[in-house]
């Protein structure tokens, strides 16, 4: 009876994730999908503990062990979710996304202990193909897990800016010989070819750890968001790897949802860079170097600064004005004086809309949730392909600390490593103020033409300490 209850809650908990993950496809319904999908774990997590029976017929033992995890960890998840800045969002996801590794990785050691702690017995309860079946599993989850494990703690080091990006000569045709060994150690194990299984096993872990460092550390540091959700998606595999092995149905769907949502992100984050996951993988594009150095002999002429006060006449006389916030916004923390602007222009009688670029900022959303932050109307954010035919019409476009996602050598300039990505056409608007701290590049490390264009202006700042001065501008204006 009581396994038959835990079967209608894994399947109420497995609707929940996919109306959950639904929800999250729109920034109006995200947080009703995250709490839907929570609910779900939440009944899925106590089903189990109280309603789960092993095939003795034993319920869970370790009671107090499985509690005192689950407080100090939901303690240790809500304060660190509530402290982060969105700037360390990805740093954060990295962080936790390691920690679902490393616990596909703990059940693959315990589950080989219990299965060959006495191996007679193994081999003699099981027939060759689910012997095969159950280790594959095993340690597949084992391979997959610390390698998201190791990967994700080097992601978010190099986030964090504790580890460096660093690769040496030679360093892919030596993970791909790790790789290679891996693979051997793995058939040894699962074929429990040599007596010396248990010694490989724990080789092939070791192995695996080392590379996830391997895998992650040449990346560019700006190349991590790409990474991570990556390694998401190698999480979420490995989850399924548990399912499989407890026969834990929601377990399994949960980890495919996460390996495929993993999977997809990472391609749509892919193609809206116009990269190939090959080139984020080798390529070392956005690291410390390539961004440090920048190309600033291929851009010339001569920029035009505005001050505030004709800043503030310009848009505040406008019909229309369209905010293009990127990573600037985002580290200055301008988006609550960006709202009061559009609030102020709104109340003026301009039109005001936001014009966001799937990558603009440093991970998927950044810029919708940066916004919904300051409550900025979700119909006023307005996806790339609906607004740039808008630009024509606008007579303002202000770009708060964008850069690449409005570089217009993406379109013109096939040398551009950017060459492909679609951009946001503000060059098209009658004009266009730019408001950033320098002439610096961004995350590309790439010059940009438009600020040198005759439509042009530099408003150069810190974008809050830009903004607050510009509200106050238009203010004075009565
Ligand atoms: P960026 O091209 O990185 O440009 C940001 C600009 O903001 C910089 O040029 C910087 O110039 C300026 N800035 C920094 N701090 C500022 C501050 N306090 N006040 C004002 N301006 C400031 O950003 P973007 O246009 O948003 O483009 C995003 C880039 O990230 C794309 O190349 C994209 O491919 C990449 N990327 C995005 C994602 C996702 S999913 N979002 C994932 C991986 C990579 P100054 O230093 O002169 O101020």
């Amino acid at each position: 009876m009581g396994n038959n209850i835990l079967q209608v809650i894994y399947l109420l908990a497995s609707v929940s994730f996919i109306a959950g993950l639904k929800f999250l496809g729109n920034p109006a319904t995200a947080r009703k999908g995250n709490i839907y999908a929570a609910i779900g774990m939440t009944i899925a997590i106590f089903g189990t503990i109280f309603l789960y029976k092993g095939p003795d017929g034993q319920s869970l033992k370790n009671l107090p062990f499985i509690f005192g995890g689950l407080l100090v960890g939901t303690f240790i998840g809500w304060v660190a979710a509530k402290r982060v800045q969105m700037t360390a969002m990805p740093e954060m996801v990295s962080l936790f996304n390691g920690m679902g590794g490393a616990c596909a990785m703990l059940i693959s050691i315990i589950e080989f202990q219990h299965i060959t702690t006495d191996i007679n017995l193994f081999l003699a309860a099981n027939s060759g193909g689910e012997k095969t079946g159950l280790l594959l599993t095993i340690i597949t989850g084992l391979i997959i897990g610390s390698v998201s494990f190791s990967g994700s703690m080097i992601a978010w080091g190099k986030l964090s800016g504790k580890v460096k990006d660093r690769s040496f000569p030679l360093q892919q045709y030596l993970s791909i010989g790790l790789l290679l060994v891996i693979i051997f150690f793995a058939y040894n194990v699962v074929a429990m070819r040599s007596e010396e299984f248990q010694t490989e096993f724990y080789l092939l872990l070791a192995l695996a750890l080392i590379y996830g460092v391997f895998f992650v550390m040449p990346i560019g540091g700006a190349d991590m968001p790409v990474v991570i959700s990556l390694l998401n998606s190698f999480t979420g595999v490995a989850a399924a790897c548990g399912g499989f092995l407890y026969d834990n149905k929601v377990m399994l769907i949960g980890g495919i949802l996460v390996g495929s949502a993993g999977t997809l992100l990472t391609i749509v984050m892919c193609n809206a860079m116009n990269r190939s996951l090959l080139n984020v993988l080798i390529g070392n594009f956005g690291g410390s170097n390539t961004a440090a150095a920048g190309n600033s002999s291929s851009v010339q002429g001569t920029i035009k600064e505005v001050s505030k006060s004709d800043a503030a006449i310009l848009m505040k006389y406008a019909k229309k004005v369209v905010i293009v916030p990127g990573y600037g916004l985002a580290v200055a923390q301008a988006q609550h004086v960006v709202h009061e602007l559009e609030t102020l222009l709104e109340a003026e009688g301009v039109e005001v809309k936001y014009a966001i670029h799937p990558v603009a900022g440093r991970m998927p959303g950044h810029m919708n949730v940066l916004l919904a932050e300051s409550n900025v109307s979700y119909d006023k954010l307005v996806e790339m392909e609906e607004i740039n035919p808008e630009f024509a019409t606008t007579d303002v476009v202000l770009v708060v600390g964008a850069n690449d996602v409005v570089n217009p050598a993406a379109k013109t300039d096939p040398a551009s490593p950017i060459y492909g990505m679609p951009i946001l056409e503000v060059e098209n608007a009658a004009n266009v103020i730019v408001n950033k701290r320098s002439m610096k590049a961004g995350y590309a490390g790439i010059e940009n033409e438009l600020f040198y264009r005759p439509k042009t202006s530099m408003l150069f700042g810190d974008a809050k300490k830009a903004l607050t001065e510009l509200v106050s501008e238009i203010k004075s204006l009565g």
